[in-house]
């Protein structure tokens, strides 16, 4: 089956290099030259694991295309995804959809056959019902279907999660829609991947409510954290203890720094503009997302106190080890390292950082963040060392080499990765998340 996919960033090139990787003829489009340019030379816009390589064999096989011409990408495509960005519209945090309707008119005005027009991007409830009011508007005389298929893909797992997803699910209004595509994820079907179909405004709301519910889950075991701190428990006995309840699920029960990346920040408040608007209360995401943003600058204090407060602080110097909102991604989007870095900084704190990937990224955003080339770099005469990101690279440093090149051998561990009495034994200041 031929397959257009209109948007070559993060979903739209992983989807595609996926599809084509079963078997369908694939054609990626995107506006702009000079990323098309790039993909032509195998050279990704984004650091995905392994999306290179299957970029590069699928181009090689002849499966897999990329172009700037959305009139010639369509042409012959039985399913044509939109997968281009609905970033939050400034002043209002609305997801501004003015990218997905002009791709929906483009193609209206270019389609040359019967095709399902498939929303990849995530839109709030409704949009699928636009998008047909735009296709109908264009004039064209081909059948034309409006579907919705949401990605629940994770950075850094994306092809893991593309191949092998918990559920697919497809928001359809009519048989001609569920047939193509039920052909476009046949090889996902005999896999056994479950497919879900539903009418397209669940579909739509289904993408919110799951990232919705999954922030509230991470937002939730945070607060339990700073509970456990109180009371001297341990959050990950109570993560453990809660998660073993099949009800309640392990998952998503990691305390932390707060959530950032480009998914849980913008979507939920895009669910509690819709909300608004259909006067709707969800009165839990609004307390996810206050409690999530001022959860970046208390992480940002913890490590003040870890230097001795407020005054004790002003002139010392902190290492940042990690500034990506999660590992194995150079995504620096909402990520709490840039409150974290802000609140140190407005505190009269020295910094330098170090994160394997995400550095390029992160220096715009933390102009008076030093970066340096190593960890050891970054840890070097520093009063403290807090670890943000739970990079591979920092779970096994070496500690003693650590203490030397620091001034003073305090730790805060942002991620839990380090066990407390080892790390204290070696004669270290040891402050983490949760375990009082
Ligand atoms: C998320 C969803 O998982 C995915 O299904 C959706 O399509 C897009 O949004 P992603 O943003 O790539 O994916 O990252 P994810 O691994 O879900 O982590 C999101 C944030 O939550 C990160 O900042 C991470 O550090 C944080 N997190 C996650 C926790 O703090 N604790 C956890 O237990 C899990």
């Amino acid at each position: 089956m031929k397959i257009a996919m209109v948007g070559s960033g993060y979903v739209g090139l992983v989807s595609g290099a996926c599809f084509a990787d079963f078997g369908h003829d694939v054609v990626c489009i995107d506006k702009d030259q000079s990323k098309i340019d790039r993909l032509h030379e195998g050279v990704m816009p984004i650091y995905e694991p392994g999306l290179a390589e299957l970029v590069g064999a699928n181009v090689k096989a002849g499966r897999l295309s990329f172009t700037t011409d959305l009139a010639e990408g369509i042409r012959g495509a039985s399913a044509i995804f939109i997968a281009v960005g609905t970033p939050s519209r400034r002043g209002d945090g609305h997801a501004d959809l003015s990218f997905v309707y002009a791709v929906a008119k483009e193609v209206g005005e270019a389609l040359e056959n019967d095709a399902v027009v498939v929303t990849k991007s995530t839109v709030p409830v409704g949009t699928g019902d636009e998008v047909e009011r735009i296709l109908a508007a264009s004039g064209t005389s081909h059948r034309v279907s409006v579907v919705s298929n949401p990605e629940f893909l994770r950075e850094g797992a994306a092809i893991g999660d593309f191949k092998r997803p918990d559920r697919i699910v497809i928001g359809a209004e009519d048989d001609f829609g569920r047939e193509i595509m039920r052909e476009v994820y046949r090889p996902l079907f005999l896999n056994e991947s479950p497919i879900l179909f539903t009418s397209r405004r669940s579909s739509e709301l289904i993408k919110y409510a799951a990232n919705a519910f999954l922030a509230t889950k991470i937002t939730f075991i945070n607060e339990m954290a700073d509970l456990c701190e109180k009371v001297g428990a341990n959050v990950q006995d109570v993560s453990r203890g809660i998660g073993m309840d099949n009800r309640i699920g392990s998952k998503f029960l990691h305390a932390g720094p707060g959530y950032g990346g480009s998914c849980f920040p913008k979507d939920t408040l895009a669910l509690l503009k819709t909300a608004e608007d259909y006067e709707s209360p969800v009165r839990i995401v609004e307390a996810v997302v206050k409690t999530n943003d001022s959860r970046k600058r208390a992480m940002g204090r913890k490590v003040i106190d870890a230097l001795g407060g407020m005054d004790a602080a002003r002139g010392k110097k902190v290492a940042l080890l990690g500034l990506t909102f999660k590992p194995n991604t150079d995504d620096m989007r909402d990520s709490p390292a840039i409150a974290i870095a802000q609140t140190l900084v407005d505190a009269g704190v020295k910094v330098a950082a170090y994160d394997p990937e995400g550095m390029e990224q992160a220096r715009p955003l933390m102009p008076e963040v030093a970066m340096t080339e190593s960890p050891y770099e970054a840890i070097e005469g520093a009063d403290a060392i807090a670890i943000v990101t739970e990079w591979d690279a920092f779970r096994a440093l070496d500690l003693a080499r650590v203490k030397e090149l620091a001034k003073a051998p305090v730790l805060v561990d942002l991620r839990n990765i380090y066990q407390p009495d080892d790390v204290r034994a070696l004669g270290f200041t040891y402050a983490s998340i949760g375990r009082g």
